[in-house]
């Protein structure tokens, strides 16, 4: 049977009661308590891979790996991938730093010759994707992730890379934790509210929820 080529996509996010995922200058906030925290390491583990935008890689510097889990890590780790057109990636992310994984970084056809070099002298994939509505072309993305053997993919943010994807329909499961915290700050991809008005607004048509402790 001929495999879909692209992967399916799950849209991960946490935010606070009033709709932020970060704070207004773009530092982390903690949304996230131990069960919560937990439960984004068993989706990771779940991916085939993990992307981010370029804006949380030069806030967070995550190293978007699978670690509070009991039992050994798994093997391999999921594919950490970056949306970066311009390749603003800093040398010095610990992304790069990995010894297990290092990560694939797309970017549009006119960034830097130099940028490029550096990036892949340090162990990074780099894949050119032509330029699409707010970014890099989602679809083009997932088609190349999809050929080089990405069959989930976890998108963890931030907010505008979680916006483009909804809005351009690659969304098959959305997984969201919300703190009750009341917190005002960067803005995610939904509305403030219940979880109601969150899935009408996505046209979600199967939906669970439950409670985590903190
Ligand atoms: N609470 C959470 O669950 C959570 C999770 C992750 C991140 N965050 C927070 O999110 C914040 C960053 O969010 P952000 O919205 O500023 O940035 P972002 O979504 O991390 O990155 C956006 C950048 O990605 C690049 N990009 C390339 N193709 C794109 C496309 N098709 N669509 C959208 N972006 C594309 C663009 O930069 P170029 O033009 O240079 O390519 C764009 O400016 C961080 O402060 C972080 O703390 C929160």
């Amino acid at each position: 049977m001929k495999r879909d080529p692209l992967p399916v996509v799950t849209l991960s996010w946490a935010r606070s009661a009033a709709g932020a995922i970060a704070r207004e200058d773009g530092k982390p906030l903690l949304l996230s308590g131990r069960e919560s925290m937990m439960l984004t390491h068993r989706l990771r583990a779940a991916h085939d891979a993990i992307l981010v935008g370029i804006q949380t890689v030069l806030n967070d510097d995550p190293l978007l790996s699978v670690r509070l889990l009991p039992g050994p890590p798994p093997f391999p780790q999921p594919q950490p991938v970056v949306l970066d057109s311009r390749l603003r990636f800093p040398t010095g992310a610990r992304l790069l730093a990995r010894e297990d994984r290092k990560p694939w970084i797309f970017h549009a056809p006119e960034a830097g010759a130099a940028a490029a070099a550096a990036l892949k002298e340090k162990g990074a994939r780099l894949f050119q994707v032509s330029r699409g509505p707010g970014g890099l072309d989602l679809h083009e993305t997932l088609m190349k992730l999809g050929a080089a053997g990405i069959s989930s993919l976890m998108v963890e943010g931030g907010a505008r890379v979680l916006r483009a994807f909804l809005a351009a329909g690659f969304a098959d499961q959305l997984v969201v934790t919300m703190s009750p915290s009341t917190v005002q700050g960067m803005r995610g991809p939904d509305m403030p509210g219940c979880v109601e008005s969150l899935t009408e607004a996505h046209g979600a048509d199967s939906v669970t929820w439950g409670t985590l402790n903190p």
